[in-house]
């Protein structure tokens, strides 16, 4: 079971002057259970590609396939791909229209006609996994910090029980408090049997979480890799908004030095190297 994405285009404002190609023959496989970031410059198509995995964008040419059934516009099920791959969008705090948590969380699963004990319960159950306190959820969402509320925006999809999590910029906008729990919160998820794709800025949390990495720049998808390959990719082919983070950085200097290290080690194995290397011979 996986998305399939094959040699997908996709300009917007096709045939006028203001057309823009937001994709230029991107490929990449997504299996159920895996964790892929999507790296890349403001403008590189990050939230295009996202948009495509759910089918709320339809291929122009290329193909999506989501376990098996290709996204196009004759396609009767679209609707039932759309549950099935969950996408929060950037900023998803921002289109709460419901007067308290409970109805945010609600508001999918009960428009797919799921009513009663059953609803409720896909309320809690989403509520719980996000860490929402249950005393939340007669709260306004929009009394809520930044952090509980990108955690309603994320149970209001999790209410359908995806098998797909697509996250456009998760971590925008919080702090770093927020952003580490908001990334435990998606290991979690993912160690439950989902598949976590992100669009993101952050690099370090790409590197820090990530099984692989796709890098896009203007649209084309440059290299897809392990952390550590696409690491020593960008160190070797720097790409344009796309700034590597002090560690990796600084293992590469360390492996510059004559140190075996792997570039993105992290903080503990750059400790454990130095303390090696501190270490006089045969103590
Ligand atoms: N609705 C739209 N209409 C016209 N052009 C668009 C639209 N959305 C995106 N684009 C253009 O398509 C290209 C890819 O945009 P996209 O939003 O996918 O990039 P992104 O990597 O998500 O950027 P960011 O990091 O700023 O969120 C850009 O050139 C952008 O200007
Ligand atoms: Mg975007």
């Amino acid at each position: 079971m996986s998305i399939k994405i094959e040699r997908l285009c996709y300009s917007y404002n096709t045939g006028t002057p203001a057309e823009t190609m937001a994709l230029h023959d991107v490929s990449l496989t997504i299996e159920r259970g895996e964790w892929i970031s999507i790296v890349g410059h403001t403008g590189s198509g990050k939230s295009t590609l996202s948009q495509h995995m759910n089918a709320v964008l339809i291929p122009q040419s290329g193909l999506v396939e989501i376990d098996g059934v290709p996204v196009e516009p004759k396609t009767k099920n679209l609707r039932e791909l759309r549950r099935k791959v969950g996408l929060v969008f950037q900023y998803p705090e921002q289109q709460f229209f419901s007067e308290t948590v409970r109805d945010e969380i609600a508001f999918a699963p009960s428009n797919w006609g799921v009513k009663g004990d059953e609803l409720q319960a896909r309320v809690m159950e989403a509520a719980r996994s996000v860490g929402l306190d249950d005393g939340l959820l007669e709260s306004n969402p929009f009394a809520l910090s930044g952090g509980q509320r990108r955690r309603v925006a994320l149970a209001s999809i999790l209410s359908m029980k995806p098998d797909y999590l697509v996250l456009d910029e998760p971590t925008a906008g919080l702090d770093a408090t927020g952003i580490r729990e908001l990334v435990e919160l998606l290991g979690e998820l993912r160690s439950a049997g989902l598949a976590v794709v992100q669009a993101t800025h952050d690099l370090q949390s790409a590197f820090e979480f990530s099984d692989r990495i796709l890098v896009l720049e203007q649209g084309r998808g440059i290299a897809v890799g392990a952390p550590e390959e696409i690491a020593r990719y960008l160190l070797d082919n720097p790409v344009h908004g796309l700034i590597l983070p002090p560690l990796v950085r600084f293992s590469a200097g360390l492996a510059g030095r004559g140190l075996t290290i792997g570039l993105t080690s992290g903080l503990e194995g750059i400790i454990d190297v130095l303390e090696a290397a501190r270490k006089p011979c045969g103590s």
